[in-house]
């Protein structure tokens, strides 16, 4: 890798819903962070997954194939307008290819790595393996730009805009469709986690919830449209809340759900009485404002528990801010309730814009950036492997 500190990234990433790419330049050695986003593409496969009812994973694999090659050149050719990519060698552009290897979906996961691989072949650009919870991780960074000392801009935003300071530790949440976890950042480049899920993941309890009352996939936006139509709460467990650690559990809190669909579908008309696995229960008949105020309660009660767990980590580690990111950081309830509790406590609150918050490119290149910046170091091309159950757990 060049020895300049001034470095362009391209990331990569092939998760379950996307196949995206991004181009980040940045100053590692700056004293505060200071970078770029150049461009960021994400090409969504959700269409494709809910017309299957979820994720097949080699169709996923198959679309990641047929779209990694656009994606990738478009980043190139949205990053750098006046280059043509098409034969374009890479190193004059790039210094370092980030990309996802986990964790995730494996037939999902080798394509970005293998594709990375052989970009890399081809333009001896060195490559950077990323986790992907770390990209979840540091995505709030890439909003704080324009709100923080942290310098951090967009091309052609508005960087006048300066707010207060991002200050350590962190408490940072990240919710996603596979993870649930409280991650510890001491400082940019040290991080412990604290907590995770024993079960289900937050968003994979909304996933399974909206099949229950068959809504489309993904569930949690659904989930989440429904229950700004009712009032009503029913209140349904809080599990683990009073346990004392920072795990977390979900998959009771959709038992419960299920056990109050099949009760009030007794007292209903609902034709819906499938048997078999709670797969294979659907509530699709019920009236619409019944579903509406079980989805209203579900999103509250893992609200709730997620938001009183966070909180009693924020004072035992004494944190000044709080991040929260991930697919299910989209959800306004869990913004809401968490950014009311900060600002009760007095801790900042810090949250990317939706489109950073589900699966992209940007976040692995600014996990990459701030990864660069603490040291580490490209890895020899025979290391580099799809992991797909790589845990975050310190660093
Ligand atoms: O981070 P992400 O895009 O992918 C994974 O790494 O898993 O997260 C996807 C998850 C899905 O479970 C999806 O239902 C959930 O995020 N999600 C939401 C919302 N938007 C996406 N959950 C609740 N409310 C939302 N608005
Ligand atoms: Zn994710």
């Amino acid at each position: 890798m060049p020895s300049k500190k001034t470095l362009t990234i391209l990331a990569i990433e092939t998760s379950c819903d996307e196949t995206a790419a991004s181009v980040l330049r940045g100053n590692i050695a700056a004293k505060k962070p200071t970078f770029t986003t150049l461009s960021s593409v994400v090409r969504s496969q959700i269409k494709l997954h809910s017309k299957m009812g979820g994720v097949v994973p080699e169709a996923a694999a198959r679309a990641h194939v047929k779209a990694i090659r656009p994606v990738v050149e478009k980043a190139l050719n949205d990053a750098f307008p006046s280059l043509s990519t098409k034969h374009l060698a890479l190193s004059t552009c790039i210094d370092l290819i980030a990309v996802t290897a986990g964790p995730g979906l494996p037939p999902a996961l080798l394509v970005g790595v293998e594709f990375a691989k052989a970009l890399s072949l081809g333009s001896g650009v060195p490559i950077l393996p990323v986790n992907h919870m770390e990209g979840h991780l540091y995505s709030p960074f890439g909003e704080s730009i324009s709100n923080s000392q942290f310098s951090i801009s967009k091309a052609g935003s508005n960087t006048k805009n300066q707010r207060t300071p991002i200050e350590f530790p962190i408490l940072s949440m990240i919710v996603s469709g596979g993870h649930t976890l409280l991650v510890l950042q001491k400082n940019e480049s040290h991080y412990q986690v604290l907590g995770s899920t024993v079960d289900d993941a937050a968003g994979e309890a909304f996933d399974k919830v909206a099949r229950l009352l068959d809504l489309p996939y993904p569930g949690g936006p659904q989930i989440s449209k429904l229950a700004l139509e009712s009032d009503e709460v029913i209140p349904f467990p809080r599990p683990m809340l009073d346990a004392p650690n920072y795990n977390f559990s979900f998959s009771g809190l959709k038992t419960a759900v299920l056990y109050h669909l099949q009760e009030i579908s007794k007292q209903n008309t609902s034709k819906d009485k499938a048997k078999g696995s709670l797969n294979h229960y659907r509530f699709g008949d019920l009236p619409h404002a019944t579903k509406a105020s079980i989805a209203r309660s579900f999103e509250e009660a893992v609200a709730d528990v997620l938001v009183t767990k966070a909180m009693r980590a924020v004072k035992k580690y004494s944190c000044k801010t709080v991040s929260l990111s991930g697919g299910v950081a989209a959800n306004r309830r869990l913004r809401a309730t968490l950014s009311e509790q900060c600002a009760v406590n007095s801790v900042q609150f810090i949250v990317p814009d939706f489109k950073l918050c589900t699966d992209n490119a940007e976040m692995i290149a600014i996990a990459a950036y701030f990864k660069l910046r603490a040291g580490s170091k490209p890895v020899p091309y025979s290391k580099i492997k799809a992991d797909s159950s790589w845990e975050l757990r310190y660093c």
